[in-house]
C-alpha cells in the first residue's frame, strides 16, 4: 500500500488535487514540490485567504490536512527520494518557440522533472503523469528514466485530471470518472491497482476506469477538445440567432432537452478561456497534422477560429452600438476572470476584449470581485500589443462595481460572477451617461427588467 507521495507543482492542479488526496487518505503523506518559493510560501500562509488558488471549499480542506500529512515545500529531491509514488503536475503550455511553435505543447517542464526522478531515486518508483499531455509522452519519460537513472524500476500511469476551476473541490470529492492509464504487463497492472486503491479511499470503484497509457493520454485531449466544441458551437449559433429573431436560450433548452445532446455546456458567452481548452486543442491539431492528418486537424482547429471570432465580434458589437466610436469613451467591464469562482484569468476572453477595445481607443474600467490590478496589467501587456504605460493609461481597476461604472458610456459583463446579479441597477443606471447600454456577454442579467430601468441592453444570441 502507498505511504508517501510527492507531486511536483503546486499549482491550481496539484494543490487542490493534493490536498484532497491528503484529507481523504490520512494514512498518506503526501508532499507537493514546486520551484517556486513564493507560491510555496503562500500554500504554508497561515492566513487560508491567501492561499495562491482561490477555489470555494479548499481552504477547508487545507486547514485540516496540512501539517498533518499534507505539507507544502521547494525542496523536490528530498520529496522525490522519499516517495513511493511522484505525480508530476507541472504546465504544460502552447509553445512559444521552434518548430511547433503556438501549437504544439511545451515539455521542457515534464522533461526536467523526469530527468531530476531519475537522478533522484534510489528506490522503485511509480511516476504518474497529472499534467495534460500529447498522446505518447509516457515513452519519452520512461526513456529518460531508464536511460538516466540508478538503474532502478519505473513504473508510468497516466492519470489525467478532469476538475474544472471554481468547482475543483466538489469535482475532485465526486468526480464523474477517475481514469488510470498504464503498462499491460503484470508490473504495469499492479501500478495501476496501486493508484485505484489511493482513489478508493473516497471514490466509487465503479467510477475508476482503467485503461492502456495511450488511450488515457489521448483521453484527455479528446474530453477538452469535445467539452469546447460545445461552446463554440452554441457560440456558432448565437450568431445566426441574432440574425433571425431566434433565442439562443430558447435553443439551448430545446436541444439540450434531447438526451443524446443533455443540457450541460450549452451556454453562449463572449468565448471560453482558461488555461487549457485552447492549448489543448492546438496540441490535438499539432498531433494529427504530425501523422499527416490533415482533415482531422483543420476539423478540430474550427473550434479555436470560432472562439476567436464570438470574442472580436463581441467587441465590434460594442463599438459599433455605440455609434461606430468608443475613442476616449469609458467602457466598464464588470469581470474579468475566465468563469465565475476562481481567480484564474488565463486566456479569459476579457483579455482580449479589451485589447480590441483599446485598439479602438476607449477608456476602460474593470472591476473583478478576485482580480487585482496587477494581473489585469500582466495580462495586457503579456500581449505585447502596446507599451505598459498605455495599458495602464487605458485600463482602470476598481474595487467596486458601483465606482467602476460611474460615469461610464456602457457596461459589458464579461464573467458570470453571480453577485452582478443582485446589483441595484437603478443606482448604476442614474450613474452612467444615457444612452447607458448593457452589453451581456455571458446572458445573466434580466433584459427586460433592465430595459424597463432605461438601458439598452443587448446579450448574446438574441
Ligand atoms: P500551473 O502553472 O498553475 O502550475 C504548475 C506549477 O509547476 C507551477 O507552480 C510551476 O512553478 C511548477 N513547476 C514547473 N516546473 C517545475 C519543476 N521542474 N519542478 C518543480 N515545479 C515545477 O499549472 P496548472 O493549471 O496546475 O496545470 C498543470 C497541468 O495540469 C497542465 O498540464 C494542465 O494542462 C493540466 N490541467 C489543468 C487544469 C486546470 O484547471 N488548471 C485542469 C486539468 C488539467
Ligand atoms: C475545463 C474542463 O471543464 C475540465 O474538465 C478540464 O479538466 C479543464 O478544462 C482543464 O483541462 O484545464 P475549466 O477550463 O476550468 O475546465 O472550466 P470550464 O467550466 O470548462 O470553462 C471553460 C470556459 O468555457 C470558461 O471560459 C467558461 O465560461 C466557458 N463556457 C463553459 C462557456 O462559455 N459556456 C459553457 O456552456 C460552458
Amino acid at each position: 500500500m502507498i505511504k508517501n507521495i510527492c507531486c511536483i507543482g503546486a499549482g491550481y492542479v496539484g494543490g487542490p488535487t493534493m490536498a484532497v488526496i491528503a484529507q481523504k487518505c490520512p494514512h498518506i503523506k503526501v508532499t507537493v514540490v514546486d520551484l517556486n518559493q513564493d507560491r510555496i510560501n503562500a500554500w504554508n500562509h497561515s492566513d487560508l485567504s491567501l492561499l495562491p488558488v482561490y477555489e470555494p471549499g479548499l481552504d477547508a480542506v487545507v486547514a485540516e490536512a496540512r501539517g498533518r500529512n499534507l505539507f507544502f515545500s521547494t525542496d523536490v529531491d528530498k520529496a522525490i527520494d522519499e516517495a513511493e509514488m511522484i505525480f508530476i503536475s507541472v504546465n504544460t503550455p502552447t509553445k512559444t518557440y521552434g518548430v511547433g511553435k503556438g501549437m504544439a505543447a511545451d515539455l521542457k517542464y515534464i522533461e526536467l522533472c523526469a530527468r531530476q526522478i531519475a537522478r533522484i531515486a534510489k528506490t522503485d518508483k511509480i511516476v504518474v503523469e497529472k499534467s495534460t499531455l500529447p498522446v505518447r509522452t509516457a515513452s519519452a519519460i520512461k526513456d529518460i528514466l531508464d536511460n538516466t537513472g540508478n538503474g532502478v524500476n519505473f513504473q508510468i500511469l497516466s492519470n489525467p485530471e478532469f476538475l474544472a476551476e471554481g468547482t475543483a473541490i466538489e469535482d475532485l470529492f465526486a468526480p464523474d470518472r477517475v481514469l488510470i492509464g498504464g503498462d499491460t504487463t503484470p508490473e504495469g497492472q499492479k501500478a495501476i491497482q496501486q493508484l485505484v486503491d489511493v482513489y478508493a479511499n473516497w471514490v466509487n470503484p465503479a467510477n475508476i476506469l482503467t485503461t492502456n497509457v495511450w488511450s488515457s493520454e489521448l483521453s484527455k485531449l479528446t474530453a477538452n477538445a469535445f467539452l469546447a466544441q460545445r461552446v463554440s458551437s452554441i457560440n456558432a449559433m448565437s450568431e445566426l440567432c441574432e440574425k433571425t429573431g431566434a433565442n439562443v436560450n430558447e435553443v439551448s433548452k430545446a436541444i439540450g432537452l434531447d438526451s443524446r445532446i443533455g443540457p450541460k455546456f450549452l451556454k453562449a458567452s463572449v468565448g471560453f478561456g482558461g488555461s487549457c481548452f485552447q492549448k489543448d486543442i492546438l496540441n490535438l491539431v499539432y498531433i494529427a497534422k504530425s501523422y499527416g492528418l490533415n482533415e482531422v486537424a483543420d476539423y478540430w482547429e474550427q473550434v479555436i477560429v470560432m472562439n476567436d471570432h464570438q470574442k472580436r465580434r463581441f467587441a465590434k458589437k460594442i463599438v459599433s452600438t455605440l455609434y461606430n466610436t468608443v475613442s476616449g469613451k469609458k467602457i466598464a467591464f464588470l469581470g474579468w476572470a475566465f468563469k465565475k469562482d476562481t481567480n484564474d484569468t488565463r486566456e479569459s476572453a476579457a483579455i482580449y476584449v479589451a485589447d480590441d477595445l483599446l485598439n479602438e481607443q476607449a477608456n476602460i474600467a474593470v472591476f473583478d470581485p478576485k482580480v487585482g490590478e496587477s494581473q489585469i496589467q500582466f495580462d495586457l501587456n503579456y500581449l505585447n500589443t502596446r507599451t505598459e504605460e498605455e495599458n495602464k493609461k487605458g485600463v482602470q481597476v476598481f474595487d467596486n462595481a458601483y465606482n467602476a461604472c460611474n460615469n461610464a458610456h456602457a457596461i459589458a459583463v464579461l464573467t458570470e460572477w453571480d453577485e452582478f446579479k443582485t446589483y441595484d441597477w437603478q443606482k448604476i443606471y442614474d450613474s452612467m451617461l444615457k444612452p447607458a447600454f448593457i452589453f451581456d456577454g455571458r446572458n445573466i442579467l434580466n433584459g427586460e427588467e433592465l430595459e424597463k430601468i432605461g438601458f439598452v441592453y443587448q446579450g448574446i444570441g438574441k
